[in-house]
């Protein structure tokens, strides 16, 4: 077996207390300088990196082998701390260096394919394929270290609170939540398959009703669904669930974590009573049910304003029910020209807007856009509603309540990111209370789609809405916003029979479907099930937040693509022929790529 000189300190932890000291670092070269004689590299290990000299009065014999020295090699160096003569306060260990006298070369590497200390200028599909080289980068390390700092907290707090872990199956019965099941094939019962968990929802309920009163887990969850940045097929949750509780009682033991969360990571102290405002109010100021408060700029509704319009766009869409919602980006009339404006109108298109209304205000009159439709006194309203001054250019869009507040909303934060509104570094967290128990009407069938899961209990006092006007119904369910990300999502189940039966019912699935889905967990509900709830926190989304990144990838070890692939391992792939008889697969379409 090779033996070589073991570390005595790490790279990153030396400083003006270890001069005079002897050290033996192990790590990575990160760049190599030769001058005059003198040959420079930085040894960079998991705490950081240390300038290392190789000089010819001190250790001559040394020259030829470090002078062969490459970018990513591994080797051990042994020598004396000194104080640097050009000292670099732009690097934590910039005032010290290390006088080699011990140099062991452990491993050469091959040249990277791309600057592990620059990642940035390389593309994300090259750095995705040699992920291993990657993860070498300080901003991946610390984004991992955050992870496990993360899983700590977890369980420290939980278990303070009398949090039991348990841990839920991965091979299970296709699952009734709304995005895509992942499929395995079972070899022993060819043509059957199970499903891996889109959440453990099912079996945290079948827990309280086994009496373990509170559950929690750091749960992976896979959903095969379209891809955005904050997303990825496979993710972590944690998860929990609590018996005899009501939704405050949820809130506040998720309060305490995100509390006991930003202390562990951040150093931070922070308020422990999160604000509540329902998912109405933040659709009316913010529209979004994850509004980013980081910055103002709120939505106002202008119905009033346009009763007696002759505009035939807003009239038309207060005859069917609709709403008109404004926004003013202050200062930003020289700013936004035709072709800028062309722009936005594109992004609140892409939310479903059929267009975006604006004028400017310059010499204490609207111009341009809707300014010369637009009768006197909607004028003053609209300066007054909006607070409106000269400079200012505001921004209207007409549609269905739900349309125009979210196109809106979304224009908002395009808008903040154009003007640079969101300051970095601050959190803002929010619950959002009261989301409606059904998203939409389906569109074939016109039963209501539950907007969370359909084991979500509803307003007590909404009770009488359900079979009339069910887009009326509040759910008991909430989410933890921060800083503009869903980061928690959780509800208040039912947990008699009954109740169960009739949403099952009013979302027209039959007594044979509902058996056949989910059978047990109807079953055991039958068997003398306490009042529960809980809530499931994003764990990479919380990282993400943490780590200050806005790419959910820099949080996960090894990650998918957005189109759900792993380049480094290439998953998926085929499988063997042989394997696929066994399991009964034939296959009748193969993917392109
Ligand atoms: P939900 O589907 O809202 O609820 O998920 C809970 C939280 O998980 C995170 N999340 C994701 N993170 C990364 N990639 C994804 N594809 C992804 N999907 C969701 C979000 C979200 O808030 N069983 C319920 C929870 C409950 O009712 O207790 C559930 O899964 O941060």
């Amino acid at each position: 077996m090779q033996t070589f000189p073991k570390r005595t300190a790490h790279a990153g932890n030396l400083g003006e207390s270890s001069i005079g000291t002897t050290v033996t670092l192990n790590g990575w070269v990160m760049g190599r300088r030769d001058l005059g004689g003198l040959i420079f590299i930085d040894l960079r290990d998991h705490t950081g990196f240390a300038q290392v000299v190789f000089s010819p009065q001190h250790a001559p014999a040394l020259l030829d082998e470090a002078s062969e020295l490459r970018d990513e090699f591994v080797i051990s160096v042994s020598g004396e701390v000194r104080e640097r003569e050009n000292r670099n306060d732009n690097v934590p260990t910039g005032a010290v260096e290390v006088y080699a006298d011990q140099l062991s070369l452990l491993n050469r590497s091959e040249v990277p394919p791309f600057d592990v200390m620059d990642r940035g200028r390389s593309s994300e599909e090259l750095r995705l394929r040699h992920r291993y080289l990657e993860l070498r980068n300080p901003t991946l390390q610390n984004a991992l270290r955050i992870r496990n700092q993360i899983y700590q907290t977890v369980h420290n707090y939980f278990a303070a609170h009398q949090f039991v872990e348990v841990e839920t199956p991965l091979l299970i019965r296709a699952t009734p939540e709304g995005a895509r099941d992942y499929v395995v094939p079972s070899r022993v019962h060819p043509g059957k398959f199970f499903a891996l968990p889109q959440s453990p929802q099912i079996y945290k309920q079948i827990l309280m009703i086994a009496g373990y009163d509170r559950y929690v887990q750091i749960a992976k969850c896979l959903r095969d669904e379209d891809l955005r940045a904050d997303r990825q097929p496979e993710f972590t949750q944690i998860d929990l669930e609590m018996a005899f509780v009501d939704q405050n009682d949820v809130l506040e033991i998720a309060e305490g974590f995100i509390v006991q969360l930003w202390s562990d990571v951040l150093g931070m102290e922070i308020d422990r009573s999160f604000d509540r405002i329902t998912y109405r109010q933040a659709m009316a100021r913010y529209g979004s049910d994850k509004p980013d408060r980081r910055f103002g700029m709120e939505l106002v509704g202008c119905d009033d304003i346009f009763a007696g319009t002759e505009f035939v766009p807003f009239a038309k869409t207060l005859e069917f029910q609709g709403s008109i919602v404004g926004i003013n980006l202050k200062g930003g009339a020289g700013n936004y020209s035709r072709k800028v404006i062309d722009e936005l109108t594109d992004h609140v298109k892409r939310y479903g807007a059929g267009g975006l209304a604006w004028t400017k205000r310059n010499d204490g009159v609207f111009s341009g856009g809707i300014g010369g439709k637009l009768t006197e006194e909607e004028s003053a309203r609209l300066v007054e509603r909006l607070v409106v001054e000269d400079g200012d250019i505001i921004f209207i869009v007409s549609d269905t309540w739900k349309t125009a507040h979210t196109a809106l909303g979304e224009l908002r934060l395009e808008l903040a990111r154009r003007e640079n509104l969101i300051p970095a570094d601050t959190f803002d967290f929010l619950f959002v209370v009261d989301f409606p128990m059904f998203e939409e009407l389906h569109p074939l069938t016109g039963k209501p789609v539950p907007a969370h899961h359909p084991f979500t209990s509803y307003r007590a006092e909404d009770a009488g809405l359900l079979e009339e006007s069910p887009m009326e119904v509040r759910a008991n369910a909430y989410d933890l916003v921060i800083n503009g990300y869903e980061a928690a999502g959780g509800s208040i189940r039912i947990h008699d029979t009954e109740t169960q039966g009739r949403v099952l019912d009013l979302i027209g699935l039959s007594e044979e479907e509902a058996q056949e889905k989910f059978g047990f967990l109807l079953d055991a509900l039958t068997f003398g099930a306490p009042p529960h709830g809980g809530i499931a926190f994003g764990l990479d989304r919380l990282a993400m937040i943490l780590a200050g990144t806005t790419n959910i990838r820099d949080v996960i070890a090894f990650p998918k693509t957005t189109s759900a692939t792993s380049l480094m391992d290439k998953a998926p792939s085929m499988i063997d022929p042989l394997q696929l008889k066994e399991l009964g697969i034939d296959i009748t379409e193969i993917s392109g790529e």
